[in-house]
């Protein structure tokens, strides 16, 4: 069996969490206890007004935010009742859409059995979990460590690499995005999240994306190279065919950890399971999150190399630990997501509606070439990057009001991404499609042509 249909008997885990399937929500939408519609919004917008957010509360209010009551499959419905498509997918945690039946089944079955560790015994999901992984995983990375997030598996795969060389040198590049925690941010790219809380973490050399010719002198005497197969918040930037392989052997010639992060690329996102499959690559930390646990519970997960755990942690086992990672309820959900991912041939799905998204933004960016500049992407994750980032304050509340959400990337302001979850159907791809050309149209007909300097793309 390939990579890109699983590389593993996923088909053995999924036995356990086999319900009935259903389609459609049976009860009416849910107004958590308000007395209307427009009560919710009111008490939601004022509590992000003086409690959470008040910035950003504005920015979502003027962008036409409304609440979110319910999610299904692609689709989440607002306090209205109105529908919208989720193009922006939780900004990839949505590979299975939102509650995904048999996920949503498993994690209550386990509510009621156990839902937090006690930490001091042996939890069966978690051994489970792990080996499900290893078997997933490319080449030996068989060790698992769960975390709750992205960043903070991103933070494990750091220490781990600084653990097992002994060296501190982090290589990581520009544009990169590997989270807000502090080791995390400090290995990606964008100044504007860094620049508030210097000094991060010292001794980290970025070097351009998809460049491989600087790989072998900026990796000398290197703890870690960390890299996305496909740079997400930084643009939706695919690398030359080759990158990752061109990375593998700089590390291996300077001793270097390579740490894969498919934090979004993973689990089918790319239209193969890892990122990484595209150059045939086993990386020795794999870091993965938003969709292992199938969008229902949080986790994030570092995946590696016995020879590396060993080094770093054979004789300090409770070096890096985390008290809620891998818990029941998120295992529960992660094995439940793998089931689905195999029984529905997701992976192969996320591969042909990619090409069929592509392939409109491709004829949209055809037909309003100045408004969009390039559409690129790989599977289902597909960037849209605009001639100018002014368009993109207009689209976005265009394709809300048209019924799909959209967001932009968080490196790259001028490219919205197109993100739908891997169950999509041809026909939503298409009404996606229908509503991006609409935002586009009305952009360019409220702005015309709108000049701006230099493109994102490396
Ligand atoms: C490649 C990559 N790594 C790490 C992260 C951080 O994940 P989280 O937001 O769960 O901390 C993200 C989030 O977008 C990501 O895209």
């Amino acid at each position: 069996m390939t990579h890109e249909s699983g590389g593993f008997d996923l088909g053995r885990w999924s036995a356990a969490f086999a319900v009935e399937d259903s389609s459609q929500p049976t009860t009416p939408l849910d107004l958590y206890g308000a007395h209307d519609a427009r009560a919710l919004y009111d008490e939601t917008y004022e509590n992000y007004k003086s409690f959470v957010n008040p910035p950003l509360a504005r920015v979502m209010k003027l962008s036409g935010s409304p609440v979110e009551v319910r999610a299904l499959g692609s689709t989440i419905w607002d306090h209205n009742g109105k529908a919208y498509l989720d193009f922006a997918g939780g900004y990839g945690v949505f590979t299975l859409g939102h509650s995904h039946p048999r996920v949503v089944a498993a994690v209550r079955e386990q509510l009621e059995r156990m839902s937090l560790s006690g930490k001091t015994m042996f939890s069966p999901l978690l051994g489970r979990l792990a080996r499900a992984l290893a078997d997933l995983a490319p080449g030996d990375c068989s060790i698992s460590f769960f975390a709750n997030s992205g960043t903070e598996a991103v933070e494990g795969a750091l220490k781990l690499a600084r653990a097992a060389t002994g060296r501190t040198k982090f290589v990581a590049t520009t544009n990169a995005y590997h989270g807000k925690t502090v080791g995390a941010l400090a290995v990606s790219g964008r100044d504007a999240y860094k620049t508030p809380f210097g000094p991060l973490l010292g001794d980290i050399v970025h070097v351009p994306y998809g460049d491989a010719a600087v790989l072998p002198d900026a990796l000398r005497d290197a703890a870690a190279f960390i890299v996305e197969p496909v740079q997400g918040e930084g643009g939706i930037i695919v690398p030359p065919l080759g990158y990752l392989r061109a990375a593998r052997a700089a590390c291996d010639a300077s001793g270097a950890i390579l740490i894969v992060d498919e934090v979004q690329t993973g689990l089918g996102r790319c239209g193969m399971l890892f990122g990484c499959d595209r150059d045939g690559v086993v990386p020795d930390v794999l870091v993965l999150a938003k969709g292992l646990s199938g969008g229902v519970v949080p986790i994030g997960a570092f995946v590696t190399r016995p020879s590396v755990w060993n080094a770093a942690y054979a004789k300090q086992p409770l070096v890096h630990t985390s008290t809620f990672g891998g818990n029941p309820l998120a295992c529960a959900a992660a094995l439940a997501a793998l089931a689905v991912l195999h029984d529905e041939d997701l992976v192969a799905n996320a591969r042909a509606r990619g090409e069929q998204l592509l392939a409109g933004v491709r004829a949209i960016a055809a037909d309003y070439p100045s408004v969009v500049r390039e559409a690129r992407g790989l599977g289902l994750l597909v960037g849209m990057e605009l001639q100018s980032e002014g368009y993109a304050g207009t689209i976005v509340p265009e394709m809300l009001r048209g019924g799909v959400t959209a967001a932009w990337t968080l490196n790259a302001q001028r490219v919205i991404r197109l993100e739908p979850p891997l169950v999509v159907t041809a026909e939503e791809i298409e009404r996606g499609l229908a509503a991006v050309r609409g935002a586009v149209a009305t952009a360019f007909a409220k702005l015309g042509v709108l000049v701006e300097t230099s493109s994102t793309h490396t």
